[in-house]
């Protein structure tokens, strides 16, 4: 044994025990051995959303909260978003590298190939009722992908997982603006090769009657921008839905659908519709100084502020304020962006917000460019794991391959009655 060992007294029982620390955690199964007899369990670990607990080891994202640090297999995200394209990065949380020439050219032609879905596949979503959220829509497509490509369950074959990364990540601008689509009644657009990724996400939104779609490329670049942010951010909720289901080996259309269901709640995709609300709420500067006081006596949250990871500014936030500027000068600016930008001034400045390190995170400024682009609020999520898909499938291939992994089965602490006896309904209520 090293130093790295944790020395544990059990006062129950006077007995001690030296745990071993790799990576600053101890093994729950060496915690599991502390107190263990023949009918007792041994120590096990509570923790309620899996605040304190480490479920793998990924070589995926990197993290630093205290810092504002976050780097995709070691690059730096800010260098990835001014200089690297949607997909090369989702090649790069793929397979772990960046492209060579022809490996990322290969790439984009298989994913570009791929963006067009199966007729029975868009039957099924015309069968949603003229209101149906959009979120609701993809997360039921996707999972319906399952039974187009049932190869899919072969988990452990390279050839064949490759097959359903690409599709995949091709297809879910296709559903995703087929969903946007179905909500205005209007005609689902089908694929257009000639496009990039985001300028085809735009065509299929927005064509109407004309030959060609053509995407402004300072709107196509700044969803660029945003997808490159959101395509990955280690072991939050909806990755870990994707490992939990993905764990039953499960193929990975059902496993994303997972993904998809756990992003649409509003704890954890919902955010910035929330602060696109507030800043109506304000409407004018004149109003923040008594919304600050509001905030500061507890009655309600600057929403966009604070992360529970990052205790610093979210570098992800920074980059969007400056995606903010390109999208303005092409669609005018929303008079919100003034409120927002003020409210930021004033409390980067003020003691309640710096003391309690709230900073503006992810959200702040991504609901301005969503709206500035026409997205109603509904799309929001949808815009969010259109990307994230890259980084679910590339957390899902590394499950699929870590020979630690087991089926996702947490303990629980029984808290029920125990051993009642039944008495039949006739007696109960006779
Ligand atoms: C993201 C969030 C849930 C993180 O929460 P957390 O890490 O659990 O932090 P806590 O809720 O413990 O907050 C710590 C302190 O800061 C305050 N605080 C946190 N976020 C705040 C906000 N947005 N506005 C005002 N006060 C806030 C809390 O009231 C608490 O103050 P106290 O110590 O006086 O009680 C929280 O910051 C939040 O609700 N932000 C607004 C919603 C949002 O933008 N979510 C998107 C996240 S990407």
């Amino acid at each position: 044994m090293t130093d790295q060992t944790l020395t544990v007294r059990d006062n129950r029982t006077g007995e001690e025990y030296e745990l071993e620390i790799t990576d600053g955690t101890v093994r729950a199964s060496d915690l599991g051995k502390i107190g263990k007899t023949e009918d007792e369990p041994g120590i096990a670990v509570y923790d309620p959303g899996f605040t304190n607990t480490a479920s793998t080891r990924s070589s995926i994202t990197y993290i630093d909260g205290d810092k504002g640090i976050l780097e995709y297999r070691g690059y730096p995200i800010e260098q990835l978003a001014e200089s690297s394209t949607f997909l090369e990065v989702a090649y790069l949380l793929i397979h772990g590298e960046l492209p060579t020439k022809d490996q990322h050219d290969a790439w984009v032609h298989e994913i570009t190939f791929h963006t067009f879905v199966h007729e029975n596949l868009k039957s099924l979503m015309q069968g949603f009722r003229y209101d149906a959220h959009p979120m609701g829509m993809l997360l039921s497509s996707v999972g319906a992908l399952s039974t187009f490509y049932p190869e899919a369950r072969a988990i452990t074959d390279e050839e064949v997982r490759h097959d359903q990364v690409v599709r995949l990540i091709a297809k879910m601008p296709t559903l995703g603006a087929w969903a946007f689509r179905h909500a205005q009644g209007k005609p689902y657009v089908y694929p257009d090769n000639d496009l990039s990724y985001t300028e085809n996400f735009l065509s299929m939104l927005f064509k109407m009657s004309e030959q060609k779609y053509d995407p402004d490329p300072r709107l196509s670049k700044a969803l660029e921008v945003l997808f490159i942010l959101h395509a990955d951010h280690e072991q939050n909720c909806s990755t870990n839905a994707v490992r939990s289901v993905g764990s039953s080996d499960v193929d990975p259309y059902s496993a994303v659908s997972a993904g998809i269901a756990a992003l649409y709640g509003p704890l954890h995709g919902g955010a910035n519709e929330a602060v696109l609300r507030m800043l109506k709420r304000i409407g004018s500067k004149d109003n923040i100084p008594s919304f600050i006081e509001g905030v500061k006596k507890g009655e309600e949250r600057l929403m966009g502020f604070g992360h529970r990871v990052y205790k610093n500014y979210d570098p992800r936030a920074k980059i969007i304020k400056k995606a903010v500027d390109d999208v303005f000068e092409v669609t005018g600016v929303n008079p919100l962006l003034e409120i927002a930008q003020e409210l930021e001034r004033i409390a980067l400045e003020d003691e309640y917000f710096v003391q309690r390190k709230l900073y503006p995170n992810v959200d702040f400024y991504s609901g301005l460019i969503y709206e500035a682009l026409q997205f109603p609020p509904e799309m929001f999520t949808v815009l969010f794991a259109i990307p994230r898909t890259a980084g679910w499938l590339a957390q899902w291939i590394e499950l699929v391959d870590d020979k630690e992994q087991k089926i996702a089965r947490p303990k629980q602490i029984y808290t029920g009655a125990r051993t009642l006896d039944f008495v039949p309904a006739e007696q109960r209520w006779a």
